[in-house]
């Protein structure tokens, strides 16, 4: 087990590189159990998330090998249908492996994915989608088998909600098929962009159109190809929330600001100073942030349910009352008690968290609660006086690539600590 120790408020300075986007690259890692053959995947960021994708590949049959960032991933030959009950409960976001099991296969069985600290995350959407299309789904004391009985001629999906893993799902599903599959409101995340453009170098021919739409038209066979991941748009609004937190003047490098736009004007009532170039972003700020009065989590291209801890770490030491509104998942404010030990003045009534910013915080021993609700404490402890010690940090590993060694790039006083 390792802590994060952070002795708190220095100011960020410098310049650092935006790692590969984890969501873009679980699907596209799942999407190549498609492929008779090796794909070559680069920008894959280092993390235990992806660690647990790969022994799911290799479970499967495939052969990985990894050169830094580079996945190399041979689908051959792909030996069974099944993921055993360990994997998937090493990641949650495992369930992207059941379209392109199913679409290789003609079978996956697997776990039901567990609720998770976030919220129940149902697969409802992912079910019944897969059952429109015409495949078999059974669930069987916390097993699902899902069956191709007949291949997959194409359709509608109308998603209620459009959710990011069943639209993935069903794009995977539907890849190798023999028709077109429309689905109506699809989720427009950057990273279904991502896989779509993977499984189009593959061969497939899928089209996004500009409304929630994504079309598969499904191929009998695809191809190896090379693909690089996108940046992690996650990982830029999280540097960003520790500038605007901690004060100084950093430049990310490889990122991609289209793909946060709606964000920034956020950061920019925060009272930082933004300087969009496309793939590089220079973020200044030399005051104490300004609240901000309303944001709402919703999905692409509203504002991130993922950036949402870690901007409230930031509101938390701002001038003035802000509201922030969590829509899209029903647990996702477990940092907020451990903020409160650091000294911040927040109420949560039901899904509204009402910020009332306090000058400082002070460094305390506290827990990650999930992957965002620890990267919101390590901006939290940046800022803080005195020292903060971030504990089970396993959950960030999830999500960010050496988290210690970004920011002590930036001048930060981070250190990784074995327990
Ligand atoms: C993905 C991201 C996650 C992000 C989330 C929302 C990955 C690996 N994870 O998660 O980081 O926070 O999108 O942007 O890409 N829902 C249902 N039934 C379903 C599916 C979803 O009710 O069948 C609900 C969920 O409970 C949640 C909402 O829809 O309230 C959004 O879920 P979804 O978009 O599916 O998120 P994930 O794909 O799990």
């Amino acid at each position: 087990m390792e802590k994060l120790v952070i002795c708190g408020g220095r100011r960020l300075s410098g310049e650092i590189d935006v790692q590969g986007a984890k969501n873009s690259a679980l699907p596209i890692l799942a999407a190549t159990v498609l492929i008779k053959g090796e794909s070559v995947i680069h920008n894959c960021p280092d993390l235990s998330d992806i660690d647990a994708a790969i022994k799911i590949l290799k479970h499967l049959g495939c052969k990985v090998k990894k050169e830094n960032n580079t996945l190399m991933v041979d689908s051959r030959e792909i030996s069974c249908y099944n993921i055993p009950d360990t994997l998937m409960r090493e990641m949650r976001s495992s369930i992207v492996f059941l379209g392109s099991v199913l679409g290789r296969m003609g079978k996956a069985v697997m776990s039901s994915p567990g609720g998770c600290d976030i919220g129940l995350r149902p697969i409802d959407l992912h079910l019944s989608s897969l059952r429109t299309l015409g495949i078999k789904v059974d669930e069987c004391h916390g097993t699902l088998i899902c069956t191709k009985e007949k291949p997959i001629v194409g359709g509608v999906v109308s998603l209620s909600f459009p959710s990011v893993g069943a639209t993935e799902n069903i794009m995977l599903a539907c890849a190798l098929s023999e028709g077109r599959t429309v689905i109506l409101n699809a989720a427009r995340e950057p990273e279904i962009k991502d896989l779509a453009d993977f499984l189009n170098s593959c061969g497939c021919n899928i089209e996004i159109g500009s409304h929630g739409t994504v079309a598969i038209s499904g191929v009998s066979e695809l191809h190896e190809c090379e693909h690089h991941v996108i940046s992690d748009r996650i990982a830029s609004l999280t540097f960003m929330s520790a500038v605007a937190a901690s004060g100084g003047d950093v430049i990310l490098k490889k990122t991609d600001t289209s793909s946060f736009m709606s964000v920034i004007p956020i950061f920019e009532q925060m009272g930082c100073e933004i300087n969009n170039r496309g793939s590089s972003l220079r973020i200044k700020m030399h005051k104490r942030p300004e609240a901000v009065l309303d944001i709402r989590t919703m999905p692409y291209p509203g504002f991130p349910t993922d950036a949402q801890a870690p901007v409230t770490a930031v509101l938390s030491i701002a001038k003035g009352t802000s509201v922030l509104v969590e829509n899209i998942f029903e647990n996702r404010f477990k940092h907020i008690p451990e903020l409160q030990r650091m000294g911040a003045k927040i109420k949560i009534e039901g899904k509204v968290a009402i910020i009332d910013g306090t000058a400082q915080l002070y460094g305390a021993k506290v827990i990650s609660p999930d992957l965002r609700g620890g990267a919101a404490l390590v901006v939290a402890g940046l800022s803080a006086a005195g020292t903060t010690v971030v504990e089970q940090i396993s959950h960030i590993d999830r999500g960010y690539e050496n988290i210690e060694k970004s920011l002590s790039a930036l001048g930060a006083d981070i250190k990784r600590v074995k327990v």
